[in-house]
């Protein structure tokens, strides 16, 4: 596949070359483009994909994640809002809106672009939903975009499309690392942005800006704001899309992704007092934002945006041509082969395990001295990093197994896996780190790490996802206790059938305990609360809160069962569990949102029966998918 972005470039200077040549109508104009968006506005709450037509292949995306046409918000999509400031590209014959809807009941802002064939059917949906009921409410009151928006820009003072991205771009290259001493001259005098709705700039309420505690930066205008360099935060802005170009109102629409490595720790001072970075910081995090900008002349005139969360990292559903290869390079460095308990572990009180040097490279964020195989695989909550990247940069503590704190290490020489599962901080967040090596002839082809983060604790809902809703159990950060008794239990009945985990999952998906083998003194504990119903009364969906979650969980899938101890009983699990929020109404609060929980666990098995499960559970976007399960 070529890249997008090419195509659009090349396939959009040839269409001008032969418009002006020849003078020749587009096959779908402003008025065709919009129509077809009401359609597919209208076909969306009506719970109706058919009446939109569509190519057989249709890409259909909803905060980054290809589901299937009919799925997520067509299910739960409540009535339209008035806001729909829209964007139309005829040359490219793409459209895009920034809108407002609800959503069981609950008012989101709604982006999305389309795609339209020759032939008027559409091949790319790509919509972004943000769930902030308050910035929909402020969309509801302007009811209208701003007129400037909307005029038709005289011909005379038009800059050409390839202009318009250039400047446009501009916003970006200057926002990623934002330096103080940039040159920020393409912002007009008279700039201002608007975020979910609210004016973000020459704002003189005393508000706090965004998660910080800074009353001043809002009151900037763009440019005075780019100059304080205070947007460093935002370490690089990728997968840059300027998918429609709407030259007649001299406003591009662009897709792009917003990537926070966690290391930079100060906020530069805006009015004399400089801040600290706020803990949603302390982590990494990927925003996937959709905005608008108007220009007049060649500078950007108004900024219209919204962003929302998606797992660091995460790729883009549409391909911006930027494929980066990101497997290691591999070390000369290389382990025994085979690799017995003690290599892969270590002992108890020693930690020259393998698994250990790999938990001690993180924390110094340090390759060189692991047997690493070339072309080795990072992976971190399912997306492929770097090596050096995600938490190699902001973790700064790993509790150790052995001084009876929460953590336990296992192995399965045999399978060339060992693992690792115990509380970690990164900068002052706690965290519960999963992880996973794969040793293949003296050489770690992968490591795996699944990070489930304390994010509801602390001020302002403290750094909890942007938009997710609260997890029916929250994790406070608090200890999870000691995990070594049933480290150390070992016997010799641990032999673990591999068809007693596959029964286990399939009893989740199924809410029945009917064929899972459970100990009758089974201890389940979720994000780290144990309740008091046993195992298997409640996957049979008694209690409050079932295995952490809602009865009404429907598939559970990306099974992947990442390490096997026959020695300890210890297995390391992790699945993905879809909940789509489509239940007649009304729901409570924390139900409305169509979620995947990714849900890691170690599970104790004895004597052939389930005695222990160690839950903790993560909030992804509805439709999430491991990259593991993309690649062959
Ligand atoms: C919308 O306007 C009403 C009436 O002016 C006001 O009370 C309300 O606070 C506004 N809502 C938002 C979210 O701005
Ligand atoms: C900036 O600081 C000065 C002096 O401390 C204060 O008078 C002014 O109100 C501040 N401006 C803003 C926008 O906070
Ligand atoms: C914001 O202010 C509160 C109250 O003074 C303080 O507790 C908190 O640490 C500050 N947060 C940041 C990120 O500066
Ligand atoms: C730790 O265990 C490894 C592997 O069994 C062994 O080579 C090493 O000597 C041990 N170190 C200590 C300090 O006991
Ligand atoms: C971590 O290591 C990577 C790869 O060597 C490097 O690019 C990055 O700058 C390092 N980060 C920190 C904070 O040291
Ligand atoms: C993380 O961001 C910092 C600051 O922009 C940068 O220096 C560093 O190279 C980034 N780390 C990686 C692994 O890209
Ligand atoms: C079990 O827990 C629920 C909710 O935490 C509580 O309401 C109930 O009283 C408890 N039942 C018993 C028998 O302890
Ligand atoms: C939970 O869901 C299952 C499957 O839909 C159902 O059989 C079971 O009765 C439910 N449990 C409760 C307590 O409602
Ligand atoms: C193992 O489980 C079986 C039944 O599942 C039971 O009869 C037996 O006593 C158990 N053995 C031990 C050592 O607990």
């Amino acid at each position: 596949m070529r890249p997008f972005f090419t195509i659009l470039v090349t396939a959009a200077s040839w269409i001008v070359t032969i418009a002006s040549a020849q003078d020749e109508a587009p096959s779908c104009d402003r008025l065709c483009l919009e129509g077809i968006l009401s359609d597919f506005l209208n076909a969306m709450v009506a719970h109706d994909p058919s009446r939109l037509p569509t190519t057989p292949d249709v890409i259909y995306v909803e905060n980054s994640q290809k589901l299937k046409l009919g799925e997520g918000e067509w299910k739960i999509a409540g009535k339209l809002g008035k806001y729909n400031h829209v964007f139309s590209d005829p040359e490219s014959r793409q459209v895009a809106a920034i809108t407002t809807m609800t959503e069981n009941g609950v008012g989101i802002i709604y982006v999305v672009r389309l795609r339209v064939e020759d032939d008027g059917r559409v091949s790319e949906i790509e919509t972004q939903i943000t769930r902030d009921a308050i910035g929909a409410a402020r969309y509801e009151n302007m009811t209208v975009p701003e007129p400037v928006w909307l005029e038709a820009v005289p011909l005379e003072q038009r800059i050409s499309r390839e202009r318009l991205i250039t400047q446009t771009n501009k916003y970006y290259t200057g926002m990623e690392r934002n330096d103080p001493k940039g040159d920020y001259s393409f912002f007009d005098k008279d700039c201002n942005r608007l975020e979910d709705g609210l004016q973000t700039t020459n704002q003189r309420n005393g508000d706090p800006y965004g998660h910080s505690n800074d009353t001043s930066f809002a009151s900037l205008g763009c440019e005075a704001q780019f100059q304080t360099g205070f947007l460093g935060f935002v370490t690089e802005i990728r997968d840059r899309r300027y998918p429609v170009v709407d030259e007649e109102r001299q406003a591009v629409f662009a897709i792009t992704i917003f990537d926070h490595n966690g290391t930079v720790r100060e906020l530069p001072s805006v009015n004399g007092t400089s801040n600290p970075i706020p803990p949603y910081f302390d982590v990494p995090r990927t925003l996937a934002a959709s905005e608008a900008f108007r220009l007049r002349g060649e500078k950007l005139f108004r900024i219209e945006m919204t962003l929302t969360e998606v797992p660091y990292g995460m790729r883009t559903a549409f391909d911006a041509g930027e494929s980066v290869d990101l497997r290691g390079t591999g070390t000369s460095v290389t382990a025994p082969d085979p690799c017995n308990y003690a290599c892969l572990e270590g002992t108890k009180f020693n930690s020259s395990g393998l698994i250990d040097q790999v938990l001690e490279a993180l924390l110094n964020n340090d390759t060189s001295k692991l047997p690493l195989a070339q072309g080795v695989r990072y992976s971190e909550n399912g997306q492929f990093l770097a090596l050096g990247d995600g938490l190699w940069q902001t973790i700064t503590y790993v509790s150790k197994p052995g001084s009876n704190g929460h953590a336990a290490k296992f192995s399965n020489p045999a399978m060339g896996t060992a693992a690792y599962w115990g509380l970690i901080k990164e900068q002052a967040t706690p965290g519960l780190l999963a992880l996973q090596i794969k040793l293949e002839k003296g050489k770690i082809t992968v490591i795996e790490a699944i990070a489930v983060r304390a994010e509801s604790s602390g001020e302002r809902g403290g750094t909890q996802t942007l938009m997710r809703p609260p997890l029916p159990i929250e994790w406070q950060g608090d200890d999870l206790g000691s995990l070594e008794p049933i480290v150390e239990e070992n016997d010799e009945h641990n032999a673990i059938d591999p068809q007693l985990i596959e029964a286990y999952l399939n009893g989740l998906e199924r809410h029945s305990s009917a064929e899972v083998a459970f100990a009758a003194a089974c201890v389940r504990r979720d994000n780290g609360v144990q309740g008091n119903l046993t195992c298997a009364a409640q996957m049979n969906g008694y209690g409050s809160n079932p295995n952490g979650l809602f009865n009404t969980t429907t598939t559970i899938r990306d099974r992947r069962v990442l390490v096997t101890d026959v020695r300890s009983g210890l297995v390391l699990v992790v699945a993905l569990v879809d909940y789509p929020a489509s239940y007649p109404g009304p729901l409570p609060p924390a139900q409305n949102v169509p979620s995947t929980y990714m849900v890691v666990q170690l599970i104790k098995v004895k004597n052939e029966s389930i005695s222990r499960v160690e839950s903790m559970i993560k909030w992804m976007p509805f439709g999430y998918t491991f990259a593991w399960s993309e690649q062959v």
